[in-house]
């Protein structure tokens, strides 16, 4: 049973019945207020989302329209100030710390424009770390063949302070893929589409996505790396105001 309510100015055009998943992600009228002292900034005014199992979505809208915001409630990094936010049906905010963690750590994966790798540790050790906080115990070869995979299989015995950003971003996408996460959380990591970094990373994506049914959510500015999702929502000051098949 479908139970979502869209505020959105284009109707959401249903998968067919026969195609339908369950819910990987879904949102049920959640508000998000930040408060600073006697500041309130509302981040989030209601927002309803609902994204099947293996689906490709691309979040976009304006600087502040809340896509970080939303992104950090579906990896449990913050909690609604009303309504709920659900992965595979569980409600993370009134879950137990140890449910959360374990969704955070096995389930959601989530890649931040500003890395997070561990310093001190060189890739292949962040790689074969993160791998094994998700769960997922990983050979140094493996960590090795993941770093390939993103194209910085050369730079496997470097500390991140010795890459450019670009090579640490892809690091930070092998450490998040090592741990085999079933949501992929993306905020904005492809960059500019047509530098071959930005290229790369968005095929990753892409490539898992189809393979292995990667559920993905990824902001982005560009409407080119948009189009190569299977669906686009648009947020403007806290609200969902497109919600689109792309292509
Ligand atoms: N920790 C915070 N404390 C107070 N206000 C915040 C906080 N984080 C975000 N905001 C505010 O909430 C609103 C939404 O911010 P958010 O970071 O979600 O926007 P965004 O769509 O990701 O923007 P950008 O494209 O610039 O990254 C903005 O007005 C922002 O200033
Ligand atoms: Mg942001």
């Amino acid at each position: 049973m479908d139970l979502s309510v869209t505020r959105t100015a284009t109707p959401i055009v249903p998968p067919p019945a026969e195609t339908r998943r369950a819910s990987a992600v879904r949102l049920e009228d959640v508000i998000k207020v930040y408060r600073e002292s006697d500041m309130e900034t509302i981040a989030l005014r209601g927002v309803d989302l609902d994204v099947p199992a293996g689906e490709f979505v691309a979040v976009m809208g304006r600087s502040g329209s809340g896509k970080s915001t939303l992104l950090n409630l579906v990896a449990a990094v913050d909690r609604p100030t009303a309504g709920r936010v659900l992965l595979d049906g569980i409600d993370i905010a009134r879950a137990g710390d140890e449910v959360r963690q374990r969704l955070r750590r096995g389930t959601v994966g989530i890649v931040f424009q500003s890395q997070n790798l561990v310093p001190s540790l060189d890739l292949v050790e962040n790689v074969c770390l993160a791998a094994a906080l998700g769960g997922r115990p990983l050979t140094r070869a493996g960590a090795r063949d993941l770093l390939g995979q993103v194209d910085v299989a050369d730079r496997g015995g470097h500390r991140p302070d010795h890459l450019s950003g670009g090579e640490q971003q892809r690091a930070a996408l092998a450490c998040v893929l090592a741990a085999r996460p079933r949501i992929l959380l993306a905020d904005e990591i492809t960059g500019e589409l047509d530098t071959a970094n930005g290229a790369l990373v968005l095929h990753l994506v892409r490539e898992i996505h189809r393979s292995a049914g990667l559920t993905v959510l990824l902001v982005t500015h560009d409407p080119v790396v948009a189009d190569r999702a299977d669906r686009i929502v648009e947020l403007r000051d806290g609200r969902i105001v497109g919600d689109r098949r792309s292509g």
